[in-house]
């Protein structure tokens, strides 16, 4: 027996996770996933079978529009829907009930779960409704002075940017910005860009795991053990990586991880986790209050107020469906799924990408252009042409169209992408 096998049977034993006998994903998909396992080819480049499967499993593979947008947000697979539409018909009953005394209970069995997923502690987990939450709470929480010195870039994410000019111009810290040229296949080059940055006043280092703009892997392990020797902190923008890229949060050395679970992982739309190193979580105060603003407890980030504890449970079923392909898998098809349109892209004159499609550096996102079109004209032909939703870029230099498939993605879908380049190209 084949260790995936032996694994669904052992958790199916013990009624945990994907295969186990509560989970709404072992009704409505384990019987498919282990058929289709026996579709795997570990020799076979595509597995077409096996990922026929998985695409059967979301709704939006059968959308009349093509989205090729999931960096921006992902759908969630009809098992994670399903979940969500239960546990609201279950508040409905009287959500201060179900949703307080019943769901409630749910919390720290997924606290669990997300710790196992992302390879840590699960009291340094808290779980809250997206990265800008996550990353923000960091941001204003961290007890930094006049003069202390952030080292960021030019192509962080913008809430999260915006959030240290406030604290610039609120607390007199100094924001500095680091520009790059992505593509880098360098991560000596780009490790070297932060150091260089670094002042006797730099406290944090703040990093994004996967450039939103463009995709770019950046070399956060590295960046965080050179910050380290110095003594800074780092926090890390994991909105694009957690649930893409086959990554524990310990392997990135850094201090502090937000992430969004409605992207890659596919949880409902509102739904977030914050990691904070257990010795830092003393130290850093609410964004929202708690009594106990100075414990070491991190639900101390969780007084969120009222909100939905539905989004919140359904992300078990997502876990499951995560479990259920393996992050590795799933890492490298949808780095197969880039490569696959992005080479044939790159082929017809006129059209460029900017994206290295080398596995180490990105992973679900590539940057396209067409000479002659801005980023906002090529995805308007994408859409009113073709019927394919990208999201355009236009921003500090960078200017293409960004495409992202992912899981569900079919390559016939990819094939009409590279059509409508092609078509495109040619009347530009
Ligand atoms: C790199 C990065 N960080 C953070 C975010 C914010 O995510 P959310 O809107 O879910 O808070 C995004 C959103 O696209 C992002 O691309």
């Amino acid at each position: 027996m084949n260790n995936r096998r032996s694994f669904m049977k052992k958790s199916a034993a013990l009624g945990l996770g994907a295969f186990g006998i509560n989970s709404l994903f072992n009704e409505l998909h384990a019987a498919d996933f282990q058929n289709a396992e026996r579709f795997w080819d570990p020799g076979s480049e595509t597995n077409d079978d096996y990922w026929a499967t998985i695409q059967e499993a979301y709704t939006a593979s059968k959308s009349d529009v093509i989205i090729l947008n999931n960096g921006g947000v992902s759908p969630s697979p009809l098992v994670v829907q399903e979940a969500l539409e239960k546990y609201n018909r279950q508040a409905a009953q009287g959500p201060s009930y179900y949703m307080w005394r019943i769901m409630d209970k749910g919390r720290e069995p997924l606290r669990q779960r997300l710790a196992a997923m992302g390879g840590c502690d699960p009291e340094e987990i808290a779980i809250n409704r997206n990265a800008t939450e996550a990353l923000n709470t960091v941001i204003f929480g961290l007890p930094l002075q006049k003069g202390d010195e952030v080292i960021g870039m030019k192509y962080d994410y913008p809430n999260m940017m915006n959030a240290w000019r406030q604290r610039q111009l609120r607390d007199g810290i100094v924001y500095k910005q680091l520009s790059f040229d992505f593509p880098i296949e360098n991560d000596a080059q780009i490790v070297k860009a932060y150091e260089d940055a670094i002042t006797p006043q730099t406290k944090i280092i703040h990093v994004t795991h996967v450039v939103n703009w463009v995709g770019q892997i950046m070399p956060v392990k590295k960046i965080s053990q050179m910050a380290h020797k110095k003594g800074i902190e780092v926090i890390v923008d994991g909105a694009h990586s957690f649930g893409l890229i086959d990554f524990k949060i310990s392997d990135l050395e850094c201090d502090y991880f937000g992430t969004s679970l409605h992207k890659f992982l596919s949880a409902p739309v509102g739904s977030g986790m914050m990691w904070v190193k257990k010795d830092k979580i003393a130290k850093i105060w609410p964004l929202v209050c708690n009594h106990e603003p100075t414990s070491a407890d991190i639900r101390k980030f969780e007084t969120l107020g009222t909100r939905s504890f539905c989004i919140e449970q359904a992300i078990g079923e997502a876990i499951n469906f995560q479990e259920g392909i393996g992050t590795k898998r799933k890492q490298e098809r949808i780095h197969y799924l880039k490569k696959y349109w992005a080479e044939k892209a790159q082929q017809i004159p006129g059209v460029k990408i900017h994206t290295s499609l080398k596995p180490e550096y990105s992973c679900a996102i590539a940057g396209v252009s067409v000479d002659g079109l801005k980023p906002g004209e090529l995805d308007s032909k994408f859409f009113n042409d073709f019927k394919i939703h990208t999201t355009p870029v236009s921003y500090e230099g960078v200017h293409c169209v960004r495409v992202t498939p992912h899981v569900y993605t079919k390559i016939s879908d990819l094939d009409k992408l590279v059509g409508a380049l092609e078509k495109i190209s040619k009347k530009a």
